[in-house]
């Protein structure tokens, strides 16, 4: 399909890069945006059906310090793969730096502003949360790590698993943004923040994709929807799935968790939900993406 647009794509870039610079200002440090009196521990830190083991009978049983403490460590892992793969974009962005126009080299410093900002908010919670000796410092999905590190800056792939890496997570940020009732106020903060700066990186990545789509064939895009299919499994493994480890930290019985939660048609049906709209878009930008 060709591009309809009148303007060539590096000058659409160069527009949206400016627009969206403009929105990025002015920068406010996110953890002074914190209340962070509010943070509790007799509280959910997730609304509970966005806990993986939620519609089980076995979660149905647990006492309710169990249900607030899984919460706390399922949220506590999800802000911490966050800075993960924050420290991958961080990495790019900053060698980046110094190519390309000036208009989009200034967006991609906002954007490394930002990122840099929410890891260190993410950071600062689990300094307060009381949880720092537990966390995690894991390594999280081998492929995408490698990926992140080697695809290069201006590949579509890139740019195509970028917008993966933010939509994946901001979908569950935007749920509990949403279902925020009975939730620590800072939790939902937390999501709020993120989820304000992440609608400006999301748009910027999917501006970038849509024109390289444009100037592919059919068959480019087949084989570009089957990796980023592959892709988006990984990440939502990644976000939405913890590990047996995870479980037992949080005080629960012996397992298997981990099993019971992928089996879990309660989560299955929350995450299809949680993700729908992304792959309705990504449908829409002409990619046959294979999910569930
Ligand atoms: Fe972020
Ligand atoms: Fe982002």
């Amino acid at each position: 399909m060709a591009n309809t647009n009148p303007m060539k794509p590096s000058a659409l870039f160069t527009e949206r890069a400016i627009q969206l610079a403009r929105h990025s200002t002015p920068y406010r440090d996110p953890i002074a945006r914190v209340n962070w009196e509010r943070l509790s521990r007799n509280a959910f830190w997730l609304p509970e059906p966005a806990i993986s083991l939620y519609g089980t009978p076995e979660y149905a049983a647990l006492p309710l310090d169990i249900r607030h403490a899984l919460s706390h460590y399922e949220f506590a892992r999800f802000l911490d793969a966050g800075v993960w793969l924050e420290s991958l974009f961080l990495e790019r962005l900053a060698k980046a730096a110094h190519t390309g126009p000036m208009e989009t080299r200034v967006y991609h410093l906002h954007e490394l502003r930002e990122e840099a900002g929410h890891s260190l908010m993410f950071l600062e919670f689990f300094a307060r949360s009381g949880l720092r000796d537990t966390i995690f410092l894991q390594q999280y999905d081998w492929l995408l790590t490698r990926l992140g590190r080697q695809l290069p800056f201006r590949s579509t792939l890139f740019w195509g698993a970028i917008l993966l890496g933010e939509e994946v997570p901001d979908r569950l940020n935007r749920y509990i943004r949403l279902h925020a009732e009975g939730v620590c106020p800072v939790a939902v903060e937390l999501s709020v923040l993120h989820s304000t700066d992440e609608a400006r990186h999301i748009s910027y990545g999917r501006d970038i994709l849509k024109a390289r789509l444009d100037a592919s064939g059919s068959t480019t895009r087949r084989i570009f929807a089957a990796v980023l299919s592959m892709l988006l499994k990984r990440f939502v493994t990644t976000f939405y799935y913890p590990p047996e480890s995870l479980y037992r930290e949080a005080g629960l019985p012996d397992g298997p968790w981990a099993a019971r939660a992928r089996a879990n048609g309660t989560r299955r049906l929350f995450v299809a939900h949680c993700l729908g709209p992304t792959v309705t878009r990504l449908r829409g930008l002409g990619l046959p993406i294979n999910w569930p």
